[in-house]
């Protein structure tokens, strides 16, 4: 076909040697990686690692499985500063909501315009003229205007896979204009949900004075126009519903279940962050043992949780928090020969969180905030149709949106979480079917591979 080649530009990006297990990588890498895979492209972003040669211009390119990557390191400097600094102690803590988290410091600020200027450097020898260019998430925000300065005429997109918040919490950032008015310098700026697309644009209506057109979904703004809408992200359906038959998937499946005999099986996987509620979920689960305590021997909750971000202190902080937690309810409900809580800090692959979620009967999807999350829809993409678990979910995900008939509950509500838990042990098989129905349909046809098409087509026609 006559597609533009695809130049995707992230921070992470799932080059083999960085390619953390599926749990520990996040949904963006994920998502990219379907993406690319189906069409000819080219990946650039940082390599994960650390190194002096960023100063030096040395960029790693491999090919492997058809994708191309395009790869540079960074100092400690400027991971300290962009990365544990700026990206995720002041941008990502404010975007989801948690300016008792967020940091603002001058230099860290220095460091993420640095590092955005020296990836518009490296990159912009390795596009070519007809390339649509494709930059993904909050640490990469001024790289669109980046590259204009360097005469860049390609069309360019961006998509935040996370959320965008109210103007009253977005103002709390030092220099919040300078920031929105580099991604205006797209063509086209893609949202998770209507909800955070329509934050972004009370912003620039009121904040900026831009000229807003909620109906076509356009900002306009000293001459230029941006198209503005939400593109909701979903899964390699294709490819993640074919796991099931991976030999490696039945015997996660087998595992699990054989290891929880007779007791029904709660999962919950996150990257070990405090925007996906994990202490919170433990306390809704300590709520129900108080209030069932014949049903402690019934039930044990998985809660599989990859350390992330670990050099940033509030990573430091929910990792002992949960500790704590976890270590509490199962020293007070533990038996010799039993252990209700079972707390993993690693990652597995997908064929094995497939058979996980397979095997747990209820699904445990409950962040305080988040773009969208993909294991909400993974975990109904693993269930049985014949006899399928429930989905308990955050009402404040992106995914609650698109799935209404999951369980919906409030995180922050402990009561809350141990009611739906006792919602979901009692509901029938029939409306258990009745639910899986509906939530499989918009699992299978809003996938990764229409989020991608959708996107392109407004960035072809900008
Ligand atoms: C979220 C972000 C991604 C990020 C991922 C993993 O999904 O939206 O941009 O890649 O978390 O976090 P990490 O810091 O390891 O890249």
């Amino acid at each position: 076909t006559d597609q533009p080649r695809l130049v995707v530009i992230s921070n992470r990006v799932a080059v083999p040697k960085a390619r953390g297990a599926a749990g520990a990588q996040g949904g963006l890498a994920g998502a990219l990686l379907a993406a690319l895979s189906d069409r000819k492209g080219l990946w650039f972003g940082w390599s994960g690692q650390e190194s002096e040669s960023g100063r030096t211009g040395h960029i790693d390119t491999q090919t492997n499985d058809g994708v191309t990557t395009a790869t540079i390191d960074l100092s400690q400097r400027d991971i300290d500063e962009y990365y544990n600094g700026y990206a995720n102690s002041t941008l990502w803590p404010l975007f989801h909501y948690r300016l008792d988290l967020a940091e603002y410091e001058r230099e860290t600020g220095k460091g993420y315009e640095r590092v955005n200027e020296r990836f518009a450097d490296q990159v912009t020898p390795l596009i070519e003229p007809d390339d649509a260019v494709w930059v993904h998430d909050y640490h990469l925000i001024p790289l669109g205007e980046r590259l204009r300065s360097r005469g860049l005429k390609n069309r360019i997109g961006f998509f935040l896979h996370i959320p965008w918040p109210p103007t009253r919490l977005f103002v709390s950032l030092p220099y919040h204009e300078r920031l929105v008015r580099t991604l205006l310098y797209y063509d086209v700026v893609g949202f998770q949900t209507q909800e955070w697309l329509e934050s972004f644009l009370h912003y620039c209506e009121n904040e900026l004075g831009a000229e807003v057109d909620g109906e076509k979904g356009t900002v306009s703004f000293e001459g230029r126009t941006t198209i503005a809408r939400a593109y909701p992200i979903g899964i390699d359906w294709d490819h993640f519903s074919q796991l099931g038959d991976a030999g490696e998937a039945r015997q996660a499946q087998q595992r699990l279940l054989s290891s929880s005999r007779r007791r029904t099986a709660m999962i919950g996987v996150d990257r070990l962050d405090y925007s996906k509620g994990i202490p919170e979920r433990i306390d809704g689960i300590g709520r129900f043992f108080d209030k069932h305590p014949e049903r402690v021997q019934d039930l044990v909750f998985i809660q599989i949780a990859p350390p992330s971000r670990e050099d940033v202190d509030s990573y430091q902080a929910i990792r002992a928090e949960l500790e704590q937690k976890c270590g509490r309810i199962n020293g007070a409900r533990s038996e010799v020969d039993m252990v209700p809580i079972r707390y993993v800090n690693r990652g597995y692959s997908h064929e094995e969180l497939f058979g996980f979620f397979r095997a747990a009967k209820i699904g445990l999807v409950t962040p305080l905030r988040d773009g969208m999350n993909l294991v909400a829809k993974e975990y109904i993409a693993a269930q049985d149709p014949e006899d399928p678990g429930v989905l308990i979910l955050s009402r404040f995900a992106g995914a609650a949106a698109q799935m209404p008939d999951a369980v919906l509950v409030n995180p922050h509500s402990p009561d809350d979480i141990a009611h739906a838990i006792q919602t979901a042990l009692d509901m029938t098989l029939e409306e258990r079917k009745a639910r899986y129905q509906k939530l499989i349909a918009t699992v299978r046809d809003d996938n990764v591979q229409d989020w991608t098409a959708n996107f392109l087509r407004d960035l072809s026609e900008a």
